[in-house]
């Protein structure tokens, strides 16, 4: 598959199931791999990640339906129940962290690039849970990307006994393709482009 198609083939898919044709230790294998592949400024490498599959990615989704009932009001938290319900079908979860004493520290060592190191931190963050959801792709398989952070945070420090120093960014829910949306409406290049020759 060349660039552009695996490109093409990364979408957010929500419909999923655990029934992937690979094994958990081939997963945390190759997540491990983007992982450390996936670059970052000054070489930081402060982004961290726990990966939750089959019984604890169910338990999370269970954190967040429990953190939203508080939240949600009863009248309204029916389609909130079904949507948790449909992410819990799949295989894994990957948890986002922003590992701060890392970035901390590089702001204290270089007070010149001081306000910049959160940007590179936020901009690795961003290039890391792209190469995963692409990763994903290449395997044939399906990811979306959440955002349950903050509301869940504690919860989830918690259960996992998440260090007080990482922050919580994202969670990629991934597994099988059961079905995939519409296309997204894109907005032509050349409206987002130029080129100058
Ligand atoms: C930085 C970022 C944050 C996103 N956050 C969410 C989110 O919290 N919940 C969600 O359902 N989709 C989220 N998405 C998915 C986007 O809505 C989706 O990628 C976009 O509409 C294009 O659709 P596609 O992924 O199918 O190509 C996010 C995507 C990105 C890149």
């Amino acid at each position: 598959m060349n660039y552009i198609e695996l490109l093409k083939k990364r979408r957010s898919v929500y419909k999923l199931s655990n029934d992937i044709p690979y094994k958990d230790e081939e997963i945390e294998k190759i997540i491990a791999e983007v992982l450390v592949e996936s670059p970052t400024g000054y070489n930081m490498q402060s982004s961290k990640i726990i990966v939750l599959m089959n019984e604890e990615h169910r338990k999370l989704w269970d954190i967040v339906k429990d953190v939203l009932r508080a939240i949600v009001k009863p009248e309204h938290f029916q389609p909130t129940e079904d949507k948790i319900e449909m992410f819990k079908q799949a295989k894994g979860t990957i948890l986002f962290y922003e590992d701060e004493s890392i970035v901390e520290k590089y702001m204290n060592n270089i007070p010149l690039y001081k306000d910049n190191f959160p940007i590179f931190a936020s901009h690795g963050m961003g290039i890391l849970q792209g190469n995963m959801w692409n990763m994903f792709a290449s395997l044939n398989l399906g990811a979306h990307l959440q955002h349950y952070n903050p509301i869940i945070d504690e919860r989830v420090r918690k259960e996992w006994n998440v260090p007080l120093n990482y922050h919580l960014t994202a969670q990629m829910v991934f597994g099988k393709i059961e079905s995939i949306d519409e296309p997204k409406e894109k907005i032509p290049a050349s409206e987002r482009m130029k080129t100058f020759k």
